[in-house]
């Protein structure tokens, strides 16, 4: 039943809380590395207010390395930054789960020892996935799968400073490897895959969090989108309903 004075975002909401929810809708977030991707999905998360919503880092999906690629990683000498670093076809197929409404086993990631766990996490089919990474609008088959392609963006040298603080404090590197790091790969293929990312992209956010309007602009869409995928779901159970009463 509907409040006096509800507004319209509310009544959206209210509309689909009705798990299992297949048929995940899914934001992708490129950006620059340091670009604020993790802090813009955050943002979008908390003003989303729905009670299921995950955000899939793509760093979960880092391949595996020889022990040859181990020694150049912690010798900053090993390029993390193209996309062959990335397992997309574990991802693709986790999505597609995630998409169905299955529940999906997801790797963690250690950025100190350059490796995977030997535990995963679960996601359990959301309402809305929000997938951030440098190459999240890089693989035709995730665009194919994505409801909204969002390029985060930011000056390079905020990048950079916001990355040495981060990777110094959280990811146990030193200000000279990650220098070295920056200008021997990050850099060059910014400029070469993440960048070529905007062309693809249905909205460009400046400033990250700082941008009210833009998180707004996004949650509001996303409620959109959800409503209408009730709402074709209600229609679709309806017409299976008819369909077993004419047999
Ligand atoms: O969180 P962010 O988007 O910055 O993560 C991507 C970055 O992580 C890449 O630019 C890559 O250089 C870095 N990376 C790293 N060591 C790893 C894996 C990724 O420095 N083992």
């Amino acid at each position: 039943m509907s409040t006096a004075g509800e507004g319209t975002l509310q009544k959206m909401q209210r509309a689909h809380y009705s798990p299992p929810w297949a048929n995940t809708s899914i934001i992708g977030i490129a950006g620059s590395s340091g670009s604020g991707k993790t802090s813009l999905s955050l943002a979008i998360n908390s003003s989303l207010s729905l009670p299921w919503v995950v955000i899939l880092s793509m760093d979960s999906f880092y391949k595996p390395l020889t022990p040859e690629q181990s020694q150049a990683a912690f010798r900053n000498e090993y390029d993390f930054d193209s996309p062959e670093a990335i397992d997309f076809d574990i991802l693709v197929e986790r999505l597609r789960d995630i998409k169905e409404g299955k529940k999906a086993e997801i790797p963690v990631y250690s950025f100190e020892k350059h490796s995977r766990l030997e535990r995963t996490t679960t996601i359990y089919s959301p309402h809305v996935l929000i997938l951030e990474g440098i190459f999240a609008l890089h693989d035709e088959r995730i665009l194919d799968m994505l409801d909204m392609k969002i390029f985060c963006e930011a000056d390079a040298d905020v990048c950079l400073s916001r990355r040495l603080v981060r990777d110094v404090r959280e990811r146990g590197r030193d200000i000279e490897g990650c220098i070295k790091q920056w200008f021997a790969f990050v850099k060059p293929n910014f400029h070469k895959y993440v960048e070529p990312q905007r062309n693809v992209a249905d909205i460009i956010v400046p400033r990250g969090i700082e941008n009210k309007v833009a998180i707004s602009m996004v949650s509001d869409r996303i409620h959109k989108t959800l409503v209408l995928k009730s709402k074709m779901h209600q229609i679709e159970l309806k017409r299976l309903g008819k369909v077993a009463e004419d047999l």
